[in-house]
């Protein structure tokens, strides 16, 4: 993990309030693997205080690039949509533990479950996974037609269905009513999104191997303030986890959503 003035090198709206920025700098070498993220501070002044965690969603190695899809809703990322190539961003990162590639062998099979701002990580993931020789299908759900985005980049991956909740693309409602029918037997789940989807593929998928990734409010994002704990589940002492450091990703049914 390290600090580092991270400079924009591209930047635009791809969809709306979704905006597509290209960051470069040193911390890309120490990026281990798709599902981490990086914690960024707006602006030079005091306020915004905290930082914002998103997603790595692709990563380009020999030119030490990553690229981040963001939702501009609040004043943060408001602010980050203003800003320009050859600008800098100050970056904490790359956080947390991500998704475990190597889970699934050449020949299996996997399932990328994503809904709105959680799709972003599943992009290197499929990236990976397919580079491994493991069979991807993706689902991802959107609000609307306007607020969909990178469907044609999945899509020229692998096969790609999409659900959005007034039905202007795809399957009319959530990313379930997609999956709905579709007996796919995938070795393995790996889906980043609202606690409420995540949710419901627990329910539909109960004792399937899977991961998720958990979007909780974070402060440090490195461990030290305890304000991102989740709960355990089935454990004794109540156990609990930090989902800036013990995740953000956990095995299917290790911690409570
Ligand atoms: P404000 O309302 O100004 O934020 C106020 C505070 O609440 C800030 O500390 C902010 O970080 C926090 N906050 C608000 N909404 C969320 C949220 N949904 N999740 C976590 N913290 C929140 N969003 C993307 O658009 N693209 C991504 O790739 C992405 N990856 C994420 C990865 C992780 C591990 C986590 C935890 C969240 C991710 N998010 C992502 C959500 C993103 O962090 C929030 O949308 C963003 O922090 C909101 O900041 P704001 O300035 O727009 O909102
Ligand atoms: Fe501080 Fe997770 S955000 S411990």
């Amino acid at each position: 993990m390290m600090q580092e003035q991270m400079v924009v090198k591209k930047h635009s709206s791809i969809a709306k309030d979704i905006y597509e920025m290209v960051l470069a700098g040193d911390l890309v070498r120490q990026i281990a693997r798709p599902g981490q993220f990086i914690h960024i501070k707006v602006g030079s002044g005091i306020d915004p205080l905290l930082r914002r965690p998103i997603s790595i969603a692709e990563l380009d190695r020999d030119r030490c690039e990553i690229t981040i899809l963001y939702r501009a809703q609040g004043k943060g990322t408001k602010m980050m949509a203003e800003m320009n190539p050859g600008e800098k961003l100050d970056v904490l990162g790359p956080l947390g533990n991500g998704f475990p590639v190597d889970a699934l062998r050449h020949g299996q099979k996997a399932l990328l479950v994503g809904g709105g701002i959680g799709v972003p990580p599943l992009y290197e993931l499929s990236k990976q996974l397919k580079a491994r020789g493991v069979e991807v299908r993706h689902v991802l759900g959107f609000e609307s037609a306007a607020h969909a985005f990178y469907i044609d980049q999945f899509s020229a991956l692998a096969p790609t269905s999409v659900a959005t909740v007034d039905g202007s693309r795809g399957t009319k409602g959530f990313v379930t009513d997609a999956l709905a029918g579709d007996g796919w037997n995938f070795d393995c789940i790996y889906a980043c999104g609202p606690a409420a989807m995540l949710r419901a593929l627990e329910t539909e998928y109960p004792g399937r191997r899977g991961f998720f990734s958990l979007e909780e409010r974070m402060a440090c994002g490195i461990g030290a303030c305890y304000g991102c704990v989740c709960r355990t589940k089935n454990s004794p002492d109540n156990a609990t986890k930090k989902v800036c450091s013990d995740g953000p990703v956990f095995e299917m049914g290790e911690v409570l959503i």
